[in-house]
């Protein structure tokens, strides 16, 4: 016989995502709700909003006073990733966005081992800024790529305890290819190690690259692209299955970068052509609408 505590009837999509999509396994409501403030339940996507540059480039173009880019930028966002100093300094405590917290680092651009990161804010920390997620990049056939995936590991442990999902960043150093079995490889060793969101480079043959990863996946915007070159990538990485975009100079960049953060939602979220979001793009620019409201 049915116990009666458990129900038959399928969940109301209010307490989505409240299983993992392909093992159908529960997850904790911490850990769901930090989730669904990530990844939107009315469309299943994300638009991630990019500005932890900081950490390991500077005060790099765009981001020189990071409030001033930041602030119109908001009410777009579905969430915003960046460190903890960017947030304590330059975000205002009142905003209502999600927080995906930045917690490794170590390493400039001015080291030759760039990205040999370790931890750089404690779990305790991430709680006492309210975050939804944290941020870790690993450095899949790197030389130190088992220090980076063993810290991954320690910070996966400690965020599980809190119900914080952890977004595994696939770094790529500068001599490795870029390619769909590449970021594969990378994006399945993050997600077998315990991250809940996998951040990855667009490639051609990514639906390779999603298929093959268990947990969700977001695209980083990578380097400056001509407008309509980054809204075919979004759409690219959107129709190959992935979950959304985690974004930063492609946006903040951009001629027009209000204007610029709504195109990009309308190909996620509304799934828009590349070519109808940059007509949007190019019309609120021209119109100089690019600041109203959702
Ligand atoms: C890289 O490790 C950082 O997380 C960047 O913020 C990230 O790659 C996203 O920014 P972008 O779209 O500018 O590449």
């Amino acid at each position: 016989m049915v116990s009666p505590h458990i129900s038959l009837m399928p969940l109301p999509t209010f307490f989505y995502p409240p299983a993992h999509p392909l093992s159908g396994a529960l997850m904790d409501w911490g850990m769901a709700n930090r989730m669904s403030r990530i990844i939107k339940p009315e469309s299943g996507k994300t638009v991630m909003l990019a500005v932890d540059h900081g950490y390991f480039m500077g005060p790099t173009t765009g981001l020189e006073n990071i409030k001033k880019t930041v602030d119109p930028l908001l009410p777009y966002a579905d969430t915003l990733m960046l460190t903890r100093g960017a947030l304590r300094n330059y975000v205002s405590p009142d905003v209502d966005v999600p927080i995906v917290l930045r917690v490794s680092g170590g390493t400039s651009i001015l080291n030759k081992n760039l990205l040999h990161e370790g931890i750089v804010a404690s779990i305790e920390d991430a709680i006492r800024l309210n975050v939804a997620g944290v941020a870790f990049s690993i450095m899949v056939g790197a030389e130190f790529e088992r220090d980076t995936i063993l810290a991954f590991t320690e910070v996966v442990d400690e965020a599980q305890a809190y119900g914080i999902p952890v977004i595994a960043v696939t770094a790529v150093g500068k001599e490795m290819v870029r390619d769909a079995r590449y970021m594969s490889l990378a994006s399945r060793i993050a997600a077998e190690l315990g991250a809940s969101i996998v951040k990855t480079y667009y490639v051609d043959g990514f639906k390779e690259v999603v298929e093959t990863c268990p947990v969700p996946i977001v695209i980083a915007g990578g380097k400056k692209l001509p407008e309509p070159e980054a809204l075919k990538m979004a759409s690219g990485a959107i129709k190959s299955g992935a979950a959304g975009v985690d974004m930063g100079r492609n946006i903040f960049q951009s001629s027009d970068p209000v204007a610029m953060i709504r195109a990009v939602r309308a190909v996620v979220h509304d799934n828009a052509k590349p070519a109808d979001a940059f007509a949007l793009f190019q019309n609120l620019k021209k119109k100089g609408k690019g600041k109203s409201k959702k």
